[in-house]
């Protein structure tokens, strides 16, 4: 959902072309999170005095995704490409549209006025923009973009235009405009009255700041700087906001040498940089000026930490890099034997049977005794939801609710203080989700986050949560997340029945089945030549269902949201005991239907479901374990699955519809990695 990165130099010599380099570089890094348009801001030609009117920065906008940006910027012959610039900021930005179609004026970044005095980049959506832009209209403003974005630049060129002393702060104008929008943000500013300065800020969506340097940085921890007052339109504040005092070498990082750093919304895009990173929180105003990065706050809340770490990434370039395959997602799709061994990683011991999550366990007690779970969800993570469900209500034996984000909120659905509420998310960002865990903490109950990425929203707003640890993923259709999130919940129920004497026979089976999950998910990979096959067969039908019951029940819907989402054919998950009551209409000759029959507890009843299609002419081709010759018997074909324990089938059936969801793309001729209208993190409710 549109990516942001920006890139400043301090004293640090860079040719405009290298500049452009490492800004196209980055927003590639993030395409994944938006690719309808793109835009960066550098500094113009001429930029030879101090005087403000020498200082022109450049706007270069695209529609389509990164690589036409890229060609457009070497077709602007008023820019020197091996101008050398010494200390520069420049930023750049990949949308996704949410307001206004894609279009280069409804492109970021965004300006103030025709002179581009302040230019800014923007992941989010604000929610009030309605009320500032007839405000700004009214003052005399005027719009060029359909998009909520561009309230922001107006909105603080009016602020400068009105400000009540010369020297006000860069920083003070936009600590001024955070006040005045609703909604989520992340937010970059660049300006001509104050070269080589940059600001950003955020609310919601993700931002953290990669710092590069030859020498050891001045700090490691920055102390928040405090400002006090609240702005009102009108009113002067008490304290007069000059520009920050970044002299003390404490209060910021960096001290005057060379210096760089780099503004993303995620980390993927800054590894290949520097593995020095800085979070920012919500509302913090991260400030670099003068080569020095220091934070502000307008005032401190009960509780809040007052100083921010510089930490270090423990990502490896190679796991953001697509290597030998076609496409990320097929890179992920065979990543899955040790994606999953590293979500298990330390934490099982296969010796004395025992689960450790070590974000869980000092609050084990506490969810012992609560009165039901609630798994909280959007789109593949709600599916890993479903997958478990069974199983946490067996090894639990509490009630699991399972609920998608969006309509738990749109329900006011009740939570009560002794509820445990679970946030399933690969981003941690989603905004669905994350208003749900806002709404959960609201009424009282414990929050528990279980996300891939570490330092995402929902991994800081939760009280306690597991990483999956499944390395970045990248590709927009969610594979090894899944998987990863399926094994994660499976460990929480283990480690929760471990003093059930009853349950101990089940707990064994689980382990053991886990033990082995990595070779089994090997052989299952090894279909992928059959899998070939059968998309050759399928890729040119309009619709594909998907059925099976219990406990790949979750497969069928994660199975038929990759076929929608990468392959744009009709597939509609079915649970099979729901075949009778409707769907069975859809079945003749011609509607390809893929089923799921594992040797577990609904077997039979499957069977039941396949003598209904067959006896309508129906062709299924059908997902079983090895050497099942009863059903194989009325299968038009087959795909054969080691069997291992019922409830973790669910990882291995998946598998082998990943595979076909990115067969059918490639044969269909479309973009695996960035399929039309969607992207990798959902950062709008
Ligand atoms: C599907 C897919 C989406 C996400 C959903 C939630 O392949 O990727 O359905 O699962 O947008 O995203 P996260 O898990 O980041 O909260």
């Amino acid at each position: 959902m549109c990516g942001i990165f920006a890139y400043l130099n301090y004293q640090v010599p860079r040719t405009r072309k290298e500049i452009f380099e490492t800004l196209v570089k980055g927003l590639q890094r993030l395409e994944y999170r938006g690719y309808d348009s793109a835009g960066i801001a550098v500094d113009g030609p001429n930029k030879t005095t101090s005087d403000i009117n020498s200082n022109t920065i450049c706007l270069i906008k695209k529609t389509g995704k990164v690589k036409a940006l890229d060609e457009e910027l070497y077709k602007k012959d008023t820019l020197d490409l091996d101008e050398e610039l010494c200390t520069h900021f420049g930023i750049a930005h990949t949308r996704w549209a949410t307001h206004g179609e894609p279009s280069a004026l409804n492109s970021h970044p965004h300006r103030s006025d025709k002179d581009n005095e302040f230019v800014v980049i923007h992941n989010g959506i604000i929610t009030n923009y309605k009320e500032l832009r007839e405000y700004l209209i009214n003052k005399g403003y005027e719009f060029e973009s359909e998009t909520d974005t561009e309230v922001i630049p107006k909105l603080i060129k009016y602020i400068y235009d009105n400000r009540e002393s010369d020297s006000i702060s860069f920083s003070t104008l936009v600590e001024r405009v955070i006040q005045q929008l609703e909604g989520a943000f992340a937010l970059v500013f660049k300006s001509r009255h104050f070269p080589g300065e940059a600001v950003s800020t955020r609310r919601g969506s993700p931002l953290l700041i990669g710092v590069r340097s030859e020498h050891e940085l001045s700090t490691e921890h920055i102390p928040v700087q405090y400002n006090s007052g609240h702005f009102k339109e009108g009113v002067q504040e008490k304290n007069s906001h000059n520009r920050p005092d970044c002299s003390n070498a404490i209060d910021s990082v960096g001290d005057g040498r060379a210096v760089e750093y780099y503004f993303a919304s995620d980390a993927s895009a800054i590894i290949e940089h520097t593995n020095k990173v800085l979070y920012l929180e919500d509302n913090d105003i991260a400030v670099v000026s003068g080569g020095k990065l220091s934070i502000h706050r307008l005032k401190r809340q009960a509780g809040e930490d007052p100083v921010r770490a510089i930490q270090t990434l423990q990502m490896e370039m190679q796991q953001i890099m697509k290597g030998n395959f076609e496409a990320f997602m097929q890179k992920e799709i065979f990543e899955q034997p040790e994606s999953v061994v590293n979500t298990m990683r330390g934490r099982i011991c296969f010796d004395s049977n025992t689960v450790v999550l070590g974000g869980l366990k000092d609050h084990l007690k506490e969810i012992k005794r609560c009165r039901r779970l609630i798994m909280i969800g959007c789109g593949t993570s709600f599916h890993a939801a479903v997958a478990t469900r069974q199983i946490l209500e067996e090894l639990t034996e509490l009630p699991v609710m399972v609920e998608l984000a969006s309509d738990f909120l749109d329900r006011n659905t009740p939570v009560f203080r002794d509820d445990v509420c679970f946030f399933i998310s690969q981003s941690g960002e989603t905004a669905d989700t994350l208003m749900a865990l806002r709404y959960c903490k609201d009424q009282g109950a414990l929050t528990v986050g279980i996300t891939n990425t570490v330092g995402s929203s929902i991994c800081r707003e939760t009280v306690c949560g597991v990483h999956i640890n499944a390395g970045p993923e990248i590709g927009v259709a969610s594979t090894k997340a899944y998987t990863s999130q399926y094994v994660a919940l499976i460990m929480f129920g283990l480690m929760m029945s471990e003093d059930r004497l009853s349950l101990q026979n089940r707990r064994q089976e689980i382990i053991n089945g886990l033990r082995v999950l990595p070779e089994l998910i090997k052989e299952v990979l090894s279909v992928d030549e059959k899998i070939k096959a059968i998309a050759n067969e399928l890729y040119q039908q309009r619709s594909l269902l998907v059925m099976g019951r219990g406990y790949n029940y979750a497969t069928c819907l994660e199975g038929a949201l990759k076929i929608k989402e990468i392959t744009y054919m009709h597939s509609e998950g079915i649970l099979a005991g729901e075949l009778k009551h409707g769907p069975l209409a859809l079945v003749d000759k011609h509607m390809p239907v893929i089923m799921i029959i594992m040797r577990d507890a609904c077997y039979t009843k499957c069977q039941n479901a396949l003598q209904q299609i067959t006896a309508r002419s129906g062709r299924p081709i059908i997902l079983c374990c090895q050497g099942d010759s009863e059903v194989t018997k009325n299968a038009y074909q087959t795909i054969e699955l080691p069997q291992t324990v019922d409830c973790l089938q669910g990882i291995l059936s998946v598998i082998p519809l990943q595979l076909l969801s990115f067969q059918l793309a490639v044969l269909r001729g479309y973009d695996v990695d960035c399929p039309r209208n969607l992207a990798k993190s959902v950062t709008v409710e």
